[in-house]
């Protein structure tokens, strides 16, 4: 694949041209502190050479006839940092007990935590916005054909992604460990378990045993918020490094075009 020229410095990163007699006389306030987010960038940049691997993922070549459409990737990872930073204000309160402790944990989060109610529902409908959203943006990546060469493994990873968030939606069903989430398990588990070869190992593993017990909802919230988040914080990395390093696909209906004109130059 040809290598893109470095697109230039955004207007606001670039250096002011130096008047004659500039650095005698005393600066401007204002253009000082107009300067100093530049003065900042310029220190760490020294420091860590950061600002080419920044530039490599923002300031990119985007083909010309790109739409809404396009977006429905950036809003499915919105809703993934959304579940994150909401899991995480939920796991201060949340306790995987099944003695009452899950139940009444949930009961205090709505009840009596300030704005719980609020990250819980939040957390709650966040799960079914994404599911939402990740199959639209499958929907968008099928039918523009930009699954076809060279994105086949950009593709593949995000089959797993989606596997991925409907298992975090599995485990996270029960966490509540009301009736609803109870029950709803066990079928699932079930489920599960008819699957042909790995099936019996698959709902003794989500069980931990061959029976539903006090360990099947710590193994639930264990998967629910470190294994698979992790997993998924790992591969929409390695998505959006492919994403970025491959470039986004044109519109189907754009007509095959030299390299040269068939790209735009966004500046920001
Ligand atoms: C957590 C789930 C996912 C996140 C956060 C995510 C994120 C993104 C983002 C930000 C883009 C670039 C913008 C765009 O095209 O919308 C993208 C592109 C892409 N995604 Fe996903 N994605 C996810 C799941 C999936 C799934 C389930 C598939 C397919 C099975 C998929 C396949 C692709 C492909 C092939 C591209 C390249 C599209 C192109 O170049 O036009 N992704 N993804």
């Amino acid at each position: 694949m040809p290598r893109l020229p470095a697109p230039p410095l955004p207007r606001a990163l670039r250096p002011k041209p130096r008047r004659p007699g500039e650095g005698t006389v005393p600066i401007d306030p204002v253009e000082a502190v107009a300067e100093a987010g530049i003065t900042v960038v310029d220190w760490l940049d020294e420091r860590t050479s950061l600002s080419p691997g920044v530039r490599w993922l923002l300031f990119r070549k985007v083909p010309r006839g790109i739409n809404w459409a396009y977006t429905l990737g950036s809003a499915t990872m919105f809703a993934f940092l959304s579940q994150a930073v909401t899991g995480v204000f939920l796991a201060m309160y949340y306790e995987p007990n099944v003695q009452g402790g899950a139940y009444e944990s949930i009961r205090n989060i709505n009840d009596n935590v300030f704005l719980g109610q609020f990250v819980h529902g939040m957390h709650k409908w966040g799960a079914s916005v994404m599911i939402i959203l990740i199959y639209l943006h499958m929907a968008r990546v099928f039918f523009f054909g930009a699954y076809k060469y060279p994105r086949e493994i950009t593709w593949i990873i995000g089959v797993v992604l989606l596997i991925l968030t409907m298992a975090m939606g599995f485990t996270g069903y029960l966490l509540p460990f009301d009736q609803r989430a109870y029950w709803a398990t066990i079928v699932g588990v079930n489920i599960n378990g008819t699957g042909p070869f790995i099936g019996p190992y698959l709902s003794d593993f989500l069980r931990a045993g061959p029976e539903f017990g006090a360990t099947t909802l710590s193994r639930f919230y264990a998967i629910h918020m470190l294994l698979i988040p992790g997993l998924m914080a790992a591969l929409i990395g390695f998505h959006l490094y492919l994403v970025t390093k491959l470039g986004i696909s044109a519109p189907p209906w754009l007509k095959a075009e030299e390299p040269e004109e068939a790209v735009q130059v966004v500046e920001v």
